[in-house]
């Protein structure tokens, strides 16, 4: 079956989905942004089980459960800082959008939404970073057919946007909220 993608905006803490993407750090131990946002929506169990993780590096993934979230998983992935394109960032965002889906397909889960991982505090233009995500998500989806839904959770109108013009130019997508 092939997975339906999709964008939409709105806050990645209120989708009922089977798992969303933190976009976090190497300590997973929280921060500001999305990742603050999960943390505060999860409550503190979250942290909890984030410290018996042991960090993660950058390019990979993590799963806990959702606790207080309406998602019963939450898939904490690395981005790269952006260090003006020459020091592997794109390999290393395209790493965690194809590990958050490895994590997601090991994990029975069907329903998937990612946030703009990258593009905030870590300086990732967004334009470049969508086409990373887009790309990697579509080929990696191919060997795991067993995730019917991505969703492309944007914060911004702006953020929507990209992805509405990049997804819409390749294929219909519906961008109707959940
Ligand atoms: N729902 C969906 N998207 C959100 C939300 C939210 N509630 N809050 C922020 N975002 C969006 C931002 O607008 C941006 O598009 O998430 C995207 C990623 O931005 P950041 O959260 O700043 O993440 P990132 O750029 O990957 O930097 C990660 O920031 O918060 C710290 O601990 C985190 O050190 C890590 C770094």
């Amino acid at each position: 079956m092939t997975a339906i993608l999709k964008t939409l905006q709105a806050d990645i803490t209120t989708l009922k989905v089977d798992a969303i993407v933190n976009a976090a750090n190497t300590s997973l131990l929280g921060g500001g942004g999305v990742d603050g946002a999960i943390h505060r929506a999860a409550g503190p169990e979250l942290l909890a089980a984030c410290r018996l993780l042991g960090g993660c590096r950058t390019g990979d993934a993590k799963i806990t459960p959702g606790f207080s979230l309406p998602a019963r998983f939450v898939i904490h992935a690395v981005g790269p800082i952006w260090r003006g394109g020459a020091e592997h960032e794109a390999e290393l965002l395209a790493s965690c959008y194809r590990r958050a889906i490895e994590i997601a397909s090991e994990n029975g889960i069907a329903s998937l939404a990612f946030p703009c991982i990258s593009t905030g505090v870590y300086g990732y233009p967004i334009e470049t970073a969508t086409e990373v995500a887009v790309r990697t998500v579509r080929v990696t989806l191919a060997a795991h057919q067993s995730i019917h839904e991505v969703i492309f959770c944007c914060f911004s109108v702006q953020d929507l946007a990209v992805y509405q013009h990049l997804l819409g130019a390749a294929a219909p997508l519906s961008s109707d909220p959940l």
